[in-house]
């Protein structure tokens, strides 16, 4: 698969860079691209915070310190979240030798930098191919190399590069009507800032935000994408992220250490999402090997979100060393049974129901045959911390949107 996807983006970055190598605009780019076999940067799932869930465009360096801080203080940084990651909005103008400049909410993004840094933490960016970011704001086209530059100069660990204006601006004006010419396109600007940030020689996380089009799990981790969006924007609401979990279906065999699928980041805390939905989405995004990247308000956050967010044996599933991503095995009505392969041959199973009633009088029946198990299994359930036995027809009693997640350390395998 991995052999597939490198060739066919070997030939499909050729012919990109023939259709764009015409365009004063590009200069020629000579950096090494990233081995495969060697990925430096998350091996893991990324985790950390992003500023846009909560604050959207009205984020400052302010609540990024405040953020920072409170990482630290609630023991989130103690459980695996690192990155600070600032999304849109921090944008200033270009000076008249095109170096970007951060707008008044940031007055200084290296003094900022250094703060995150002092607190053992990362600190992420955000920028997009395209004139103008998703928010209006400048964006990198024409220049790539210099903002890569910069993002170093100030000592940033990741990048979320976020296509939006490339579409109408880009791929839209030099292809109209031929989206095979605009996939071309669009994949020479995620490639070329790869580039530009391999060649500052500082390791940083490479996040593609382009919503899941053209399949790109498929070129993605050639190309050097650390993680890659699959969907459109995650919203507060569990129908919106029930939906986008079942757009994960089938894309379990892309994921794998140094390059991760992106269900969105976390929304557990915002909205009016019940404990049982935040719940569940925790689960869900740890079955998934999702990157970890909390969204909520941190210094106002309450301790049943802090307990979500810090679940050490969950966050023990989306990290696992594995790196092998879980998959919806079957469906029952609305209830839904998935199962994650863990290291040392061990399984995290989560049975979820995303019906909107419970199931107390008419309970749903395990069947652990279809997961591959043969009879009685013992685990432990993640999030009542106490030992269970699964048994095979067990009735389960579920709340609407709420999760039964187990792992089970030594499964009997059916033969
Ligand atoms: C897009 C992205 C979001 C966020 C905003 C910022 O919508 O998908 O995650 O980065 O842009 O403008």
């Amino acid at each position: 698969m991995r052999a597939f996807a490198s060739l066919s983006f070997a030939a499909l970055a050729l012919t990109a860079f023939s259709a764009v190598s015409q365009t004063p605009t590009t200069p020629k780019v000579t950096a090494p691209k990233a081995s495969l076999a060697t990925p430096q940067v998350a091996q893991t799932p990324p985790m950390g915070w992003n500023s846009w869930n909560f604050f959207f465009g009205k984020v400052t360096d302010k609540n990024i310190r405040d953020s920072a801080d409170q990482i630290v203080s609630t023991g989130m940084k103690d459980a695996g979240y690192v990155y600070v990651n600032i999304d849109d909005t921090w944008e200033g103008e270009r000076d008249a030798s095109g170096v970007l400049h951060t707008n008044a909410k940031f007055p200084d993004m290296k003094a900022l930098a250094d703060y995150v840094h002092s607190k053992g933490l990362k600190i992420g960016i955000y920028s997009g191919p395209g004139p103008k970011t998703c928010a209006g704001y400048a964006g990198s086209l024409g220049h790539e190399e210099q903002d890569a530059q910069l993002y170093a100069s100030w000592g940033i660990d990741y990048l979320k590069y976020d296509l939006c204006s490339f579409i109408p601006e880009v791929m839209e004006k030099q292809a109209p009507n031929d989206k095979a010419a605009q996939m071309k396109l669009m994949i020479a600007a995620y490639d070329k800032m790869d580039k530009a940030l391999k060649a500052t020689g500082r390791p940083i996380v490479y996040s593609l935000c382009q919503y899941g089009w053209d399949a790109v799990w498929e070129w993605a981790p050639a190309l050097g994408g650390n993680l890659w969006r699959t969907t459109g924007d995650v919203q507060p609401d569990w129908d919106r992220i029930y939906a986008i979990v079942s757009q994960q279906e089938g894309l379990e065999r892309y994921a794998g250490p140094g390059h991760w699928n992106d269900p969105d980041m976390l929304e557990v805390g915002n909205g009016k999402l019940s404990l049982a939905e935040n719940r569940t989405h925790f689960s869900l995004w740890a079955m998934l090997a999702a990157p970890l990247l909390a969204g909520n308000d941190l210094p106002n956050m309450k301790p049943e979100i802090k307990a979500i967010l810090t679940n050490r044996e969950v966050i023990a599933i989306d990290q696992d060393r594995l790196g092998k991503q879980g998959a919806r095995v079957y469906s029952e009505g609305e209830v839904d049974v998935w199962a994650r392969p863990l290291a040392g041959g061990a399984v995290a199973i989560a049975v979820v129901n995303a019906g909107s009633d419970r199931y107390a009088t008419h309970p749903f029946h395990l069947n652990l045959r279809k997961l591959s198990l043969d009879g009685s299994q013992t685990g432990k359930d993640l999030w009542t911390g106490k030992t269970v036995e699964l048994t095979e027809n067990m009735p389960l009693e579920l709340a609407s949107h709420d999760v039964l997640l187990v792992r089970v350390d030594a499964p009997k395998a059916a033969k």
